[in-house]
């Protein structure tokens, strides 16, 4: 892969699943002259996703690729991505796991946002775990993706404390708010 830098802004496609609160906010990061990312491409493994409304309302190109058998369907994305010039990836709430193949292509140019601090508690169901172990911080973490699921190198880590009061729903929506400035915080400290 070429290096990422130069005076215009980095061709990025936001890999999608759900609801698309951190799409919608680096969308909206994007479009400020200091983001150092356009988001040209929405990518969504499912049409139910309610994210892909944010294509619409920002007027960004979305594709989706619902199918059962995802592997075979990569070829296809990377065909689309490389078609938009697309030079970098973030994942946000995207539930399908890339290749080995797929990462390699992309090869330190695919970030992710996990709901945990990291290498505690990869994988699903972060706040239940975390709630449940009586922890007393959860948070949220950016980083590399790597073949080996929510293990690549981490970019940056937001601890936040579970109060007595907290469930798994409370402390989800207090990590999304993190997330949301996590995000940002990530790509400005990758391409600076
Ligand atoms: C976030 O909590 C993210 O960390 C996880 O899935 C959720 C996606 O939320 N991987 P949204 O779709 O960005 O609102």
């Amino acid at each position: 892969m070429e290096k990422l830098t130069g005076l215009k802004k980095i061709k990025t496609a936001v890999f999608i699943s759900g609801t698309g609160s951190n799409l919608k906010n680096i969308i909206k990061f994007s479009k400020i002259k200091k983001s150092p990312i356009s988001v040209d491409l929405i990518v969504s493994n499912t049409n139910k996703a309610k994210g892909l409304s944010f294509a619409d309302q920002f007027n960004v190109k979305k594709k989706i690729f619902d199918s059962k058998n995802f592997k075979n369907i990569e070829k296809n994305i990377l065909l689309l991505l490389k078609k938009e010039k697309i030079k970098f990836i973030c994942l946000a709430g995207f539930m399908k796991i890339l290749s080995k193949h797929f990462i390699k292509k992309f090869d330190g140019k695919i970030i992710n946002i996990h709901p945990s601090l990291l290498p505690k508690y990869k994988g699903l169901n972060t706040h239940s775990r975390a709630i449940n172990n009586k922890d007393k911080f959860a948070g949220c973490t950016v980083h590399y993706v790597a073949a080996k699921l929510d293990s690549g190198k981490i970019i940056l880590q937001k601890k936040i404390k579970i109060t007595a009061s907290d469930n798994s729903a409370s402390l989800a929506k207090k990590v999304l708010k993190q997330e949301h400035k996590l995000y940002l915080a990530a790509i400005m400290k990758i391409f600076s």
